[in-house]
């Protein structure tokens, strides 16, 4: 009797450990990725917005919905022939090549611009996916 009250005690015990340790994970992450999107705007209007805007073409294309649009598909903007005869379509990974070094990434395109830093791309990256297109 005694040895399975201790029994059931402490596997409670470790069941609530358990469900703590996941309810903080979690909320950690969820802070980390609100802090990343954060970060990607403050990155976003250092290193692109000279060039680029979220709702209109300037130098660059406009950026709302660039995540799952086909390259070089935004009207009236006036690209490369590189990205204009691109059949890739944008996604997190092409995004970090391009953004890593945009020649190696489609050859012949015309942004003459890179991030060095994972984690700078990174934090873009998640803020351009929350940018996503309205209807
Ligand atoms: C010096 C100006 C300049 C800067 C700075 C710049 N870009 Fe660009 N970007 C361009 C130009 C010009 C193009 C069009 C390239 C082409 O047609 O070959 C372009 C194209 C793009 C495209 C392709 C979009 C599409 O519709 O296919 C993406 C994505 C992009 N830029 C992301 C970024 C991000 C993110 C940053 C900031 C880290 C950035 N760019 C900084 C000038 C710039």
């Amino acid at each position: 009797m005694r040895t399975r009250f201790a029994v059931t005690k402490v596997s409670a015990l470790i069941a609530l450990t358990l469900a703590i340790a996941v309810a903080v994970g979690s909320g950690s992450a969820q802070a980390q990725a609100v802090g990343d999107a954060k970060r990607g705007e403050d990155a976003y209007a250092r290193l692109c917005a000279g060039c680029h805007a979220i709702d209109e073409n300037r130098i660059g294309p406009k950026h709302r919905g660039v995540v799952g649009r086909r390259v070089g598909s935004v009207d009236g903007f006036n690209y490369s022939d590189a990205l204009k005869r691109s059949k890739l379509t944008w996604d997190a990974a092409l995004l970090d090549r391009w953004l890593a070094d945009p020649e190696v990434a489609i050859p012949g395109q015309r942004m003459g611009f890179r991030v060095n830093a994972p984690e700078n791309r990174n934090e873009i990256i998640i803020y351009l996916l929350k940018q996503v297109a309205k209807n």
